[in-house]
Order: structure tokens, then sequence, then C-alpha cells
């Protein structure tokens, strides 16, 4: 209620949406020491630090520095830092050596932050009237963008804490998110889904936020297929394992094959078992997750799997991996299950561009479409999304031999 005499203060829902998902970020944050959040553990995953970093610096590249006439920026040499890939804004850190940046410090970051959230607010305030909806537009991409690295903080604190041989939990085993089992729904059962002509993709026209590899919405054809209702469990995948399913060469892309030879691979990521130093209890597996080493829960989806081992697992099963049409066209109707709780599904679609696509000019055109080549869309959400952030139309996006993501499958077959 705003008080008589003052100002009327009350936030608009963007500001209040822009004031939530900052602090969230800090939120996840808030568990890790400050030495956790500086380590880079792999060249794939970035400090918790850099994430806090380069979500700000996006603000004030994108939005702060060409529509806010007089915001000053932190320091000019962030820039170099916190760029992440955008070659049309200049020079950057090599990715590598995230890791490497003790300074600037922690508390440096938290003072970034504040920064650009004040000239967010003033921006808000006396901004140019007549770029305000693209101010707006630019903002709300920034706050998706910052829930995307959300989840990277996630999936990236747990591949450090992995590299701790204490096996550190990141919060208690209660609190912490992990793909859980199923909850009340049916028993899970071969969906039979209809061929013929499928809208894909999303509506431009409509009101809800989506990324621009959403678009354009166009048809596909697609043969009458068989879905599975739910996801493969931790428990079915155990059977893979032990009936020798990384041991058999018939099961694998050659790609895939040559993975598992050379970097050893003979379960998901973050499974161990008596074979592993220091031994966990004998007879079974556990599974590290951001709840610390548990035992192995047979009902909850199978996660941190690459492509590769997702189609292993599914020729193993004498099936295979839905394409991305097939998952978009069945999620939604009635029986499809696990959408978007607990991880993101591999699909057999490369990540191209939809037919019409178009790239737009300048920095933000770099942001999706320049990595339409080599990689694997994946569908769904997982418990590692922010609330509201995925969409049915989602495209996420990874490597092949990405394992390090909460990302396991869903079985299709041919009906
Ligand atoms: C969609 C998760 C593959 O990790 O680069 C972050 C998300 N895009 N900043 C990525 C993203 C720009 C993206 N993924
Ligand atoms: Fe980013």
């Amino acid at each position: 209620m705003p008080v008589a005499g003052l100002p009327h203060t009350a936030r608009s829902p963007l500001q209040q949406r822009y004031a939530q998902v900052r602090a969230r970020s800090l939120e996840l944050a808030a568990p890790l020491s400050a030495e956790d959040q500086c380590v880079q553990s792999m060249d794939d995953a970035s400090p918790t630090k850099w994430h806090l970093a380069h979500t700000t610096w996006f603000f004030e590249a994108m939005v702060l520095c060409p529509h806010s006439p007089g915001y000053r920026p932190y320091d000019p040499r962030y820039f170099y830092l916190f760029n992440s890939y955008y070659e049309a804004l200049g020079p950057r850190h090599p990715r590598p050596r995230r890791g490497l940046l003790t300074r600037p410090a922690l508390d440096e970051i938290h003072a970034y932050r504040r920064h650009v959230d004040a000239g967010v607010r003033q921006l808000l305030l006396d901004g140019p009237a007549a770029q305000r909806p693209q101010i707006e537009r630019l903002l709300v991409l920034g706050l998706q963008h910052e829930q995307q690295h959300q989840e990277l903080l996630l999936t990236d604190i747990l591949h450090v804490l992995w590299c701790n041989p204490w096996r550190p939990a990141y919060l208690p085993a209660g609190k912490a998110p992990s793909p859980r089992a199923a909850g009340r729904t049916p028993p899970r059962r071969w969906l039979s889904r209809p061929g013929g002509v499928a809208a894909i993709g999303h509506a431009d026209k409509a009101a809800e936020f989506a990324f621009d590899n959403e678009s354009p919405r166009h048809e596909v054809l697609l043969r009458p297929y068989l879905l599975d209702s739910g996801l493969v469990t931790c428990g079915q995948y155990a059977e893979f394992i032990a009936d020798g399913g990384y041991q058999d060469a018939s099961l694998w892309l050659s790609d895939g094959w040559a993975r598992v030879r050379a970097e050893g691979w003979r379960a998901p990521l973050y499974w161990l078992n008596e074979d592993d130093a220091p031994a966990p209890q004998p007879g079974g597996w556990e599974v590290f997750g951001l709840g610390g080493l548990q035992a192995m829960d047979p009902g909850a989806p199978v996660s941190q799997i690459s492509f590769y081992e997702a189609a292993a697992y599914a020729q193993w099963a004498d099936a295979r991996l839905p394409t991305e049409f097939e998952w978009e066209a069945a999620a939604g109707e009635p029986g499809f299950s696990q959408a978007a709780d607990s991880v993101w599904q591999w699909t057999r679609s490369s990540y191209d561009p939809y037919p019409g696509f178009r790239a737009q000019s300048g920095a933000l055109g770099e942001y999706n479409g320049k990595f339409m080549v080599g990689q694997l869309v994946l569908r769904g959400a997982s418990c590692a999304t922010p609330p509201g952030h995925g969409r049915l139309t989602y495209r996420n996006f990874f490597p092949p031999q990405a394992r390090w993501q909460f990302s396991g499958l869903r079985l299709a077959k041919d009906d």
C-alpha cells in the first residue's frame, strides 16, 4: 500500500521479477564458500563466481551500455573477463581459464551485481521512453539467460564437489534438488501416437517468452510411434550395466564406443560401486548428487548420462530415442508424464535451425544460432531448472559426449 504523502513506490511486475531472479542466483550460491565458488573442475564447467559475474555482464553489455545514457560501467576490464562467447563484443578470457580468476574477489562480484542492479532500476525509472519496449524485451531475455545459468551453476558445482575426495553435499539430502521417482503418476506404459502432420515450435505471436531457436513454428511429418509415458529409471539402467552394456560394442554408436574405451566409462558419471576407491558400502551402486552420496534409488530417473549412453541403452532395450518432434507432439497429451520435473531427455535430433530460422544481426544473434552444429537436442527440464523456466517447445542442447547435466532418457519405438 502506498503511504499517503510519499511517492508511489510499488514495483512493476518486471521490476519484481528482476529482483526475484537476481536474488535467486545469490541464494543458490549461498551454501558455498568463496573457495568453492572460484574453482573450475573442467573446461566445460564454469566457477560459481563466474556465473554470478557473467549474468551481470549480460545486463551491462546488452541493456545498460546500449540503452542507458548515464550508465557508467562498474569496471571496463570486466568486459574481457565475463564475455562468454560473443565475437561481436570483442576479445575475451579463454573459457578453460575461468577458474584462474582469483581476482576480482567474490566480494567485488557482489558489488558488481549491486552496481548493475542499481543501473537497471534507474533505467526503468527514467530510461528513454521510445526505447522502452526494446529495453523490457532485453531485460526479460537477461532474466531468462540468468535462469539458464542458475541451472548451470548447480550442474557445474556438482562436478566441483564430485572432484573433492570428501564428496561433500551442496545441501542436506532432503533439501537438495535431485531427480526423484515419479510421484503419484499411473504406472509407465507405451503411449500410442498417431502419424501425420504435427505443428512444432513456438507460435511467435504468443505472449509467453521463447528463445529464438524455438521458432518458426512449422509442420513436420510423423510416422505412427510409441512413446514411453515415463523415464528410464536407475533400476533399469543398472540392469543394462549388469548385462554388460558397457562391454558390448554392438550396442554403441562408433563415436560413443570410442568414448567408452578412451574414458573408461562403466556407469553414469556419478555412480560408484565397490570397484571404486574409496569404496562405498559393498554390493550396490551409490549415486552422488547435490545431496551427497546416496544409495541408488531404483525408481528414480537415471541421470548424468551422455547421448551415447542414452542411445546404447535404447538399443539394448530394443527401442530407440524419440526425435524432438515426436517428443513435442506427445508432451502435454494424456498419459505423458515427467515432462519437466526430473531430468532433461536426450532426443535423436541434431540441434538444427527450424525451417525459416534466421538469427538476428549483432551480438544477440550469437545467443543460440551459431551453436547449431554437432549437438543433440534435449527436451523437458530438470530438477535443477528454475521453476517456470521450461516450456514444451524448449530446446536444450549439448554435445553427444556431455555427461554432467541432469540428462536421462525416455524411450520410443516405431508402431
Ligand atoms: C542452452 C544450456 C546449452 O550452456 O551455453 C547460457 C545456455 N546460453 N548462456 C549454454 C546459455 C547463453 C546454453 N545451453
Ligand atoms: Fe551465458
